[in-house]
């Protein structure tokens, strides 16, 4: 996948995206034909227990996104610009954003929407890197907004993600992130631009969906937002098989012979005239 072949499937069919954050996850995702893998800043939470995005920076993006990217041979593949790495320090945008190209392999990365968003994405776009935007609960500056929870439903709110949405197309941008917003809203920023739209928790009018790999598995215990649907409830597997490897150890069951390493006899007997 590339970023014109994305494109291009707006209108035509759906387009599906993933996170991932490691090497066999990220294979399995490729492997079933995910169009876009997202390396995102949701690892925060989901892979190294912080309690906010803001709490990863380039270091720990950069790493996982490497992982990655060893296991991506068709999927398009996105890093998630962290807080620090271009909100907080805007003067770093291209050069931050160059990393995810040249050292971690990324096709673009995925910038969320705040006051200087504009003007940063035009920056980065100039710089010749794709940018996904990201529009409605914005996790980065969820303190700054009204919070975890579905933006834009009044008029004035919606019609300020319409223009946010129209400014980010304008910038260059090759696709947008509408994440939890009402359904009608994320179908009217749909109709209204030429860029594919992807939805997390914006209802079945984007042009594609996206969710964490650890939800849709059933990894994550901490919080289940609405807008995720579990296709396999994985916690509770992991938990009976690592209970019966504790049971088996303790009961002297495993390792069984067919787990374990033999010696020849006569070589055995050697070591003590050694
Ligand atoms: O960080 C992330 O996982 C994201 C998705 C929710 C789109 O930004």
């Amino acid at each position: 996948m590339n970023i014109n072949e994305i494109k291009d499937l707006k209108g035509k069919r759906k387009i599906t995206m993933l996170t991932a954050y490691d090497y066999s996850i990220a294979s399995l995702v490729d492997r079933a034909g995910i169009d876009i893998i997202l390396v995102g800043d949701s690892l925060a939470n989901v892979v190294l227990g912080l309690e906010s995005t803001t709490q990863v920076g380039m270091p720990e993006m950069l790493h996982h996104t490497k992982a990655v990217s060893r296991a991506v041979k068709n999927a398009l593949l996105i890093g998630d610009m962290p807080y620090s790495s271009y909100q907080l320090n805007p003067d770093e945008c291209v050069i931050n954003a160059q990393k995810f190209i040249s050292e971690a392999g990324c096709q673009g990365v995925k910038l969320e929407w705040f006051d200087n968003c504009p003007t940063v994405t035009a920056q980065i776009v100039k710089s010749g890197i794709p940018v996904m935007g990201h529009i409605g609960l914005t996790p980065q500056t969820a303190d700054r907004i009204s919070g975890f929870k579905c933006q834009g439903k009044d008029a004035q709110a919606a019609k300020q993600l319409i223009s946010q949405a129209e400014e980010l197309e304008k910038r260059g941008c090759f696709a947008i992130v509408l994440e939890c917003i009402p359904d009608k809203i994320a179908q009217l920023i749909t109709k209204k631009i030429s860029i594919p739209t992807i939805g997390i928790g914006a209802g079945i009018h984007c042009d594609g969906q996206v969710l964490v790999i650890n939800d849709l598995l059933g990894l994550f215990e901490r919080y289940t937002p609405k807008f995720v649907k579990k296709y396999v409830d994985l916690s509770p597997l992991i938990l009976e098989a690592v209970q019966n490897f504790k049971n088996e150890v303790i009961q002297e069951k495993f390792p069984t012979p067919q787990q374990s390493f033999t010696i020849k006899e006569e070589e055995f007997k050697k070591i003590d005239q050694l």
